[in-house]
């Protein structure tokens, strides 16, 4: 064990270099060291620091870890009180803030101000005495608060002793203290693990984490602090603006806002304003506005206060992005795709700009994790062009049959079992979140979306079918599902409003075209639940014939490479609604149509070891399709013919390469040659 004096040496070292280290992890985001290397450093120190008590100090940063809880916070007097800021939400009003101050300043030309963030968390002053962190509190009523300082040493980027020079012997730093928003999520992950209740936001999590009687519980949440200002000390500083003064802090460890700046008049102002407010979703924290100051200090001094506010500063905020209302009922919406979400009718109110009436609770689980009842009190919140959402109820507003807090009136929200638009059974698999309507293309609600996807490029191919077009048929009641698309006539067409003729005659002639098609696209445009092209081109290799895949049985599906459980339910769902059966009978009779091709049951790779060069436009398969086919059978695609080519696949207006195969010799097939020589190999 070392003599007492070289640990109080080694001591601190260790004390400098885990701060130094801290500074780079948390402050610069730029890590020096592995953690574990960390770790040891940390662990040495702390082994000394309790070997020799009398070597602890306030500033080791051994601190962090928290300590024994309290019973209760003490009252701490701020040397310096602790003011609000004047709100501005219009542009009106910054102008007439810029205006005042210019009066103010007897100024005709622009002000510089120095424009920052305005952090949405909760208000702190830290006490630095000597260059060492020695006490912290919360804004309380602005001339007392809460002395929180065992909570606020855990905080890794606040520096528990000034770095730099020139810090006078005594001085109140003040800034914010937030939690990120990506902690926020893992603190709310944990909480809803452990069946703790959840935070709303973050700021009440970062609010909810720093005023814990036990600090250790706090060292386990991530908080930040970033400054924006000084209390007491500032009068022996010698810096003549705002942006100087934060310079300056950035020199003793302290973090300050990256997004601070130095504008130029009321038209600085607003573009800054404008600018946060787009780069906002990307900020890893919360703010709720941008404030403006005065930059140059002793105008500020000029311009002094009213009441508990600075002249020389205002908060322009962003609309309030959270408010209060009630739940006066609870919805199910039946999305395109057959998705049931539970939607919460509110009692309109204003938030994020605009005035709600609606909120999604997602989903079943979230509704039951949330608990949301109509009757409910409800935070709603709508950020940027998001859709406004649930965000937790007021349980301490919840209704009860009688005044003193009895049993609940409303009881619990439960999923409907019917579907609202056409009473088809609403399904959940196991492991889903998600409940959806089984009633597929017969209910309303999806038809539109399931004939977008039958119409599609990859699908059925019907060019000049788009989503507007699919929204005007099926609104007049012309088309209810893709079958009515092949009974549409010329005079029906060419009747509706923004129709031409000549569209009318192109999209009839693309609806006839798509009737020759392959049966993997045909799979693909039903639509199914978890088919998409490729599990449609595997499905339609392996069953070869459509009714031999609407024979087939969840176990005949699963004999499908790739088809596992999931799928093979889906299909086999989909395939034994009997108004699914319906659609697909008339779509043959219809006169929708594909090569049948003999299957290739066992799978087997028929062109192993042979090499194709795709040319031309074949009359069904897309090049890609082709392809997929010929590597699926274990062959090889080249893009050019030489003497090593087996076949050449041609289809129309093939060119240089078609020539090239028939100079060499080389074996040139058309489409039905190609598919036959896929089921039954060379
Ligand atoms: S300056 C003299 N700057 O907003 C007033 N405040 O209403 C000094 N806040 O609770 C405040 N970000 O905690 C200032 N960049 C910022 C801020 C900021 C957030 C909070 C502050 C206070 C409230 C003022």
């Amino acid at each position: 064990m070392p003599e007492k004096s070289q640990a109080s040496q080694r001591a601190a070292a260790l004390r400098a270099e885990i701060e130094r280290h801290n500074e780079a992890y948390y402050r610069d985001d730029a890590p020096t060291i592995p953690d574990a290397e960390y770790d040891k450093l940390f662990r040495e120190l702390h082994a000394l620091e309790r070997q020799y008590p009398a070597l602890l100090t306030p500033d080791s940063p051994t601190q962090r870890v928290g300590a024994a809880p309290l019973k209760a916070f003490a009252e701490h007097r701020h040397g310096v009180s602790m003011l609000s800021l004047n709100n501005a939400f219009e542009a009106t009003e910054v102008d007439a803030f810029d205006q005042r101050v210019r009066d103010g300043l007897e100024s005709i030309a622009a002000v510089d101000y120095a424009v920052e963030p305005k952090f949405d968390g909760l208000a702190i002053s830290l006490s630095y005495q000597n260059g060492v962190f020695v006490r912290g509190a919360t804004r309380g009523d602005g001339t007392t608060g809460e002395d929180v300082t065992p909570n606020l040493r855990t905080l890794r980027s606040l520096p528990l002793r000034l770095s730099g020079v020139g810090w006078p012997e005594f001085i109140e730093i003040r800034g914010e203290i937030l939690l990120f928003k990506t902690a926020f999520l893992q603190l709310n992950a944990r909480q809803r693990e452990r069946g703790d209740k959840e935070f709303a936001n973050p700021r009440n999590a970062a609010a909810g984490s720093l005023r814990q009687l036990d600090s250790r519980i706090t060292a386990s949440r991530p908080l930040s602090f970033f400054a924006y200002g000084i209390g007491a000390g500032a009068e022996h500083l010698t810096v003549k603006t705002h942006a100087e003064l934060m310079d300056l802090l950035v020199g003793w460890g302290v973090p300050v806002a990256k997004e601070r700046r130095v504008v130029h008049g009321a038209k600085g102002l607003l573009d800054y304003f404008e600018e946060i407010g787009k780069k906002r979703p990307t900020l890893p924290y919360d703010i709720d506005g941008v404030v403006y100051k005065v930059n140059k200090l002793s105008a500020q001094a000029q311009l002094g206060f009213v009441s508990r506010a600075p002249r020389f500063a205002i908060a322009h905020k962003f609309p309030a992005e959270e408010a209060l209302t009630i739940v006066l009922g609870i919805d199910v919406q039946v999305g395109r795709t057959g998705a049931i979400t539970p939607v919460a009718r509110l009692q309109p109110v204003f938030v994020g700009g605009v005035t709600v009436t609606n909120a999604t609770l997602h989903n079943e689980d979230e509704v039951r994790r949330k608990d949301v009842r109509i009757g409910d009190t409800v935070i709603v919140r709508r950020a940027g062009d998001v859709i406004p959402e649930v965000v937790a109820v007021v349980l301490e507003k919840r209704p009860t049959r009688d005044l003193f807090g009895g049993e609940p009136l409303n009881p619990p929200f439960a999923m409907p079992t019917r579907c609202p638009e056409c009473d088809s059974a609403i399904e959940k698999g196991i492991d889903e979140a998600i409940a959806r309507c089984s009633g597929g293309l017969f209910c309303p609600a999806q038809r539109k979306a399931a004939i977008i996807h039958f119409a599609a490029r990859r699908a059925m191919d019907i060019e000049g079918l788009g989503d507007k077009l699919v929204d005007q048929l099926v609104d007049a009641g012309l088309v209810g599902s893709p079958a009515d698309l092949y009974a549409l006539s010329f005079e029906t067409l060419s009747g509706l409003e923004r129709m031409g003729e000549k569209s009318a005659r192109n999209l009839l002639e693309a609806i006839e075209k798509s009737k020759q098609t392959s049966f993997a696209r045909f799979i693909f445009s039903l639509g199914i639940r978890n088919v998409g092209e490729s599990t449609a081109r595997d499905l339609a290799r392996h069953f070869g014939q459509l009714d031999q895949l609407l024979a087939a049985d969840i176990e005949a599906l699963q004999q499908v490479p790739d088809v596992g459980p999931v799928v093979a339910a889906s299909l086999h769902s989909f395939f034994k609604a009997s108004h699914h059966r319906e659609i697909i009978e008339r779509l043959r009779a219809a006169g929708v149509h594909w090569p049948e091709s003999e299957t290739n049951h066992d799978g087997a790779k028929l062109l192993i070891g042979k090499t194709l060069v795709l040319t031309g436009t074949l009359p069904t398969l897309k090049r890609d399709e082709a392809k997929a086919m010929i590597e699926a059978a274990g062959g090889k695609v080249a893009g050019s013919v030489s003497q090593k080519t087996d076949f050449v696949l041609a289809g129309e207006e093939a060119g240089s390469k078609l020539e090239k195969a028939l100079a060499l010799g080389v074996t040139v097939i058309d489409e039905a040659e190609f598919l036959k020589l896929l089921s039954q190999g060379v």
